[in-house]
């Protein structure tokens, strides 16, 4: 049997303690906005943190927010949202944030990253806490739109007042999270399995799996428009059917011989030796070695990101689908 965390939902938030907090929310992004606009319809009162000459500033106004310099709100909330790119965050936080720190207020990460690997030290007169919803800005919005959420994971570093989870599971009861579920974990936990599985499954493996497939089809001759519906399109159509009910269920859903070819091969492709390089793959994040790569590149401005983000934007199978997108719409 699997061991089953404490489920938190709506019903187990006793004290929504967020009623009576100041809210800054530093970070105008994905998920800044989101969480924002979110707790604005929870009837949170927030402020926006901009840096000078914020990009955002007009969104911001646009949506009926307020907003300040990041020392100024800092100094104003009770609960302060950090939540703008993990790479520069330590930076922000000693030139903008930590000088202006007082007693008893509470910082919220949205990822684990800079207090696993300690890149932001806080000092102990401050709660520390961590709501990660675990999906994109974009879905934590919609989702709440509906009525619905995306769950949270919930951590605690720093517990100075002895609120610090009431106040954390208030704040995923205000942004959605607490509608479908929050589940206690930790910094270490959250961060780990979270650079995971962007890496090895979805940002890292599923989107190489279809690229590879998808050349290999074109390069034997077949048209890539041909290529892209079988590799790219249905995806789509297959992860909506087992994200349903399950493999079991997309298996009964799908033909005999597709179960058949999909048994044999998966295990063609996905052997020992696939299994030992994930296994690498963890010990990279869990060293912390990934973290100092990606710190490196971050002080060197991108050079090796901005590289393959241009290949990966020049590709066939982006031709193809840009193509096909407008085509089909
Ligand atoms: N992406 C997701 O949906 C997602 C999902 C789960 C967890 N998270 C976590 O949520 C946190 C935020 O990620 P995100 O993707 O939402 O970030 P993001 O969209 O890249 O953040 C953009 C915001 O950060 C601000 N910013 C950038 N550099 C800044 C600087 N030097 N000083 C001050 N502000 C700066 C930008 O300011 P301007 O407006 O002035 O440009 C903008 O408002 C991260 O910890 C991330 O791991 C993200």
């Amino acid at each position: 049997m699997i061991e089953i965390p404490t489920i938190f939902k709506d019903v187990d938030v006793k004290k929504n303690l967020l009623i009576k907090k100041k809210v800054g929310i530093i970070g105008y992004g994905n998920q800044g906005r989101a969480q924002a606009l979110n707790l604005r319809d929870s009837k949170i009162t927030i402020k926006i943190g901009l840096r000078k000459n914020s990009k955002s500033a007009d969104l911001v106004v646009k949506d009926g927010l307020d907003f300040l310099e990041i020392p100024n709100l800092v100094k104003w909330a009770d609960v302060i949202a950090i939540l703008i790119p993990d790479e520069i965050m330590s930076n922000v936080y000693e030139d903008h944030i930590k000088p202006h720190l007082n007693k008893n207020q509470l910082l919220l990460f949205s990822h684990g990253f800079n207090i696993h690997y300690k890149h932001i030290l806080t000092p102990e007169y401050v709660d520390v806490v961590l709501v990660a919803p675990s999906g994109p800005g974009k879905m934590v919005r919609e989702k709440y739109e509906i009525g619905k959420g995306i769950p949270n994971l919930l951590a605690i570093h720093n517990d100075y007042s002895s609120q610090a989870f009431d106040i954390m599971l208030s704040y995923s009861y205000n942004i959605g999270g607490t509608k479908i579920g929050a589940i206690k974990s930790s910094f270490k936990e959250e961060c780990e399995t979270d650079l995971f599985g962007e890496q090895v499954v979805l940002c890292g493996g599923i989107p190489k799996l279809i690229k590879m497939a998808f050349n290999t089809l074109v390069k034997s001759g077949y048209q890539p428009v041909v290529a892209w519906f079988v590799c790219f399109y249905e995806v789509k159509l297959i992860v909506d059917l087992f994200f349903e009910k399950g493999f079991d269920y997309m298996n009964e859903s799908i033909s005999d011989t597709a179960e058949f070819g999909g048994y044999k091969v998966g295990d063609i492709i996905f052997d020992k030796e696939l299994n030992d390089r994930m296994k690498n793959i963890l010990q990279d994040i869990q060293s912390g070695n990934f973290n100092k790569e990606w710190s490196k590149e971050s002080k060197m401005g991108y050079k090796e990101l901005m590289k393959m983000r241009l290949a990966d934007r020049n590709s066939l199978i982006e031709k193809t689908t840009q193509f096909i997108i407008k085509k089909l719409n």
